[in-house]
């Protein structure tokens, strides 16, 4: 780890999953818990980073003086932030669990139970991931995330191309421990040129160490 390497860098992190409302009383989201995200902004702003965490709803709590934290619930809201947010940004992380589509129409009283067959039409979330990194400038970092359950390395790597991100943490559903529900992660990262760095399975703090390190020594 190159010393020094985050000081006073800002630093954009998504975490945690999002809601996307249906009517007053429900939501379409996901079992994302948020802590990789956490973990991350921790390390960071334990290294000196300026830390910019938008999170969606999660019940872990944020009190590190360098962790600036927005609290979203829907795909737009973090998606208006993180791209605001990332403008005048050194590094952006987005290991958010974003729903890809919200409902169409958002209904002001309770949806009842007056149909059968209820059928609710789904419209796609704009990517943020992909969004910063096709406006990323010179000198900008952009990192994802992946969590794929076949052809891992190649999915990951055309997402990598994809989004036009800097590198890619890879998480596979084939491995016991990792992925969002779990308090152990196990991941492989993967960057531009086909250089991919593999890791053992870890709690969420080792691996937020290892993805600011591999950062760190892999990016000027
Ligand atoms: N992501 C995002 N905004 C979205 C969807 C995803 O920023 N609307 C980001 C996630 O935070 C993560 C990466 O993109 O960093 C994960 O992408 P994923 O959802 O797995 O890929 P998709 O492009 O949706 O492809 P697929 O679901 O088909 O695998």
């Amino acid at each position: 780890m190159k010393a020094d390497y985050f000081k006073s860098k800002k630093i954009v992190i998504s975490a945690g999953p999002t809601y996307e409302k249906l009517d007053p009383v429900r939501f379409i989201g996901n079992y994302s818990t948020g802590k990789m995200g956490y973990a991350l902004a921790t390390e960071l702003a334990n290294l000196g980073a300026d830390v910019h965490l938008v999170s969606g709803p999660t019940a872990l709590s944020m009190d590190h003086p360098s962790v600036k934290l927005y609290r979203v619930e829907s795909a737009l809201e973090m998606y208006d932030i993180c791209v605001r947010e990332f403008q005048n940004a050194d590094i952006a992380i987005m290991s958010a669990a974003v729903a890809d589509y919200r409902p169409e129409h958002y209904n002001d009283i309770k949806i009842k139970k007056n149909e059968e067959l209820l059928t609710i039409n789904l419209v796609k979330n704009p990517d943020i991931l992909a969004t910063l990194g096709k406006s990323k400038k010179a000198g900008q970092i952009v990192v994802g995330f992946a969590l794929e359950t076949h052809n891992e390395i190649e999915n990951a790597t055309e997402k990598l191309h994809r989004k036009n991100a800097d590198a890619i943490v890879l998480n596979s559903l084939n491995d016991a421990g990792a992925g969002f529900k779990h308090s152990t992660n196990k991941i492989t990262i993967i960057l531009q040129k086909g250089r991919i760095f593999e890791f053992g399975l870890k709690d969420k703090t080792a691996v937020a160490k290892d993805i600011v390190t591999c950062i760190s020594e892999n990016f000027n």
